[in-house]
């Protein structure tokens, strides 16, 4: 975006966490002569910071003004975002979104939109809030074979962990904080089941490895069922639970999903990305590995990558989904470590783990540590939700043994 005087006009669609930020940037920085021509929301009866003469309360009537350049779509509602920019595409127009769950449920549609009509869609500020992952697979990385891009990719459940393991309060405490800092979603079931790392791990496979993926077909968890068991487990290893996405060529040349809560040690980048941060590791066949840690989250922090989408795309860029896959999606999966907490022991012996060690005999929850494929646990996924199971990835570099010997030594205080 050049400073001048050729100003461009920008219809604001939600006046929210991340509407607010990048309108405050916007008239922090005249010198880019973007101008706000109207924001759409959709209560009449909440007090806003601006006269009420800035607002519509009609999406057409943004969508219809010709004499808008430029569109950011920041609403809460996917339904209602997707009708939104499906609108602006087929009119031709530029729109830049933040909607992760709209934009990973419809990319084939969307990309089909913008070539059809000639629009253009850019959606940075989905992925990791500031860090700018997608223009960096897209663009930078076009040409280089990635072997993994793996990362915390959601800061509220990223918070909830980091105070679970810091503060040691309880988890809906850690939820009530995360919520009332503006880090969760509207609706937390997205942050904390692991939709939303899933839905930003899709749209980075989409750009890092040319796959589209939906988002029902990969393996996720959550954190929701996480107690201070767990948490003290991981800290007797000297281990943090962080909620993990990988997308990685397995050594089949298969392309593996998948979202879990992860023991992570502190030889791991993603062991310092603590709080309502985000951190994604690429590795490239040539580049080797890199980390990039920044806010996933927040008014500014997003509203900036949406300023970014703003000003790339009124300079011209596109995102040109040029990446061809090399690898098929791996509906098997390699073999997993798993760490299984879960009250119903019954419900644990119908999951088929292998190589099964017990770390909590005699005590109340089943806790245990074991092998099994990706396509299993997927097959198994829903059951181990619903009964309220823990389920946590143990890297290589975490012996079942030392988890056992951990185990033991906590346990030995209570008999
Ligand atoms: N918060 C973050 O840190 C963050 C980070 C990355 C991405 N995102 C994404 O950014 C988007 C916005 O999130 P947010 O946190 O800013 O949400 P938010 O604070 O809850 O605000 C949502 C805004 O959307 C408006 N809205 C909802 N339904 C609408 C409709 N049908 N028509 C017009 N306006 C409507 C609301 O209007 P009213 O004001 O009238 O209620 C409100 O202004 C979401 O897609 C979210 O996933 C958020």
């Amino acid at each position: 975006m050049k400073a001048g005087n050729n100003k461009k006009r920008i219809g604001i669609f939600g006046f929210g966490c991340v509407a607010q930020g990048l309108y405050d940037i916007i008239q922090a920085n005249p010198q880019y002569s973007l101008e706000v021509a109207s924001i759409c929301v959709k209560s009449r009866n909440k007090t806003r910071s601006l006269p009420e003469t800035r607002f519509s309360y009609d999406p057409q009537q943004l969508l219809q003004d010709t004499t808008i350049d430029i569109f950011a779509e920041l609403i809460s509602d996917a339904d209602e975002a997707l009708a939104i920019v499906r609108q602006a595409l087929k009119a031709g127009k530029t729109v830049v979104s933040a909607n992760k769950k709209m934009v990973a449920e419809n990319l084939p549609e969307l990309v089909q939109l913008q070539q059809e009509f000639g629009g253009v869609l850019l959606y940075e500020a989905a992925v990791c809030g500031s860090i700018p992952v997608v223009r960096l697979l897209e663009s930078y990385f076009a040409a280089e074979p990635l072997q993994e891009v793996r990362g915390v990719l959601n800061g509220s459940s990223n918070y909830i962990l980091s105070k679970l393991h810091t503060e040691g309060i309880s988890y809906p405490e850690a939820l009530a904080e995360a919520q009332a800092l503006g880090f969760a979603e509207a609706d937390p079931i997205l942050d904390v089941q692991g939709y939303d790392a899933l839905n930003k791990l899709c749209i980075m496979a989409a750009h890092g490895f040319g796959q589209v993926v939906p988002p029902q077909k990969v393996l996720h968890f959550g954190i929701q069922h996480i107690q201070p068991e767990d948490i003290a487990l991981a800290q007797a290893v000297g281990a943090r639970i962080k909620l993990v996405a990988s997308a990685r060529h397995s050594a089949s040349q298969m392309l593996s999903l998948q979202v879990l809560p992860t023991f992570v040690l502190p030889d791991d980048d993603l062991f310092v990305v603590d709080e309502e941060f985000n951190g994604v590791q690429l590795h490239g066949a040539y580049a080797g590995k890199q980390f990039f840690k920044g806010r996933g989250a927040g008014s500014h922090p997003t509203g900036s990558a949406v300023w970014a989408d703003v000003a790339a795309a009124l300079a011209g860029f596109r995102y040109s989904y040029a990446r061809e896959a090399r690898a098929a999606v791996d509906r098997q999966a390699s073999l997993l470590q798993l760490y299984v907490r879960a009250s119903d022991a019954r419900l644990l012996a119908r999951v088929p783990l292998q190589e099964v060690q017990s770390l909590s005999e005699g005590h109340r929850d089943v806790q245990l540590v074991g092998t099994i494929s990706g396509a299993e646990l997927f097959a198994h996924q829903e059951r181990l939700e619903q009964a309220g199971a823990f389920v946590a990835l143990l890297p290589a570099g975490l012996s079942h043994e030392s988890l056992l010997a951990a185990s033991a030594k906590r346990y030995q205080y209570f008999v």
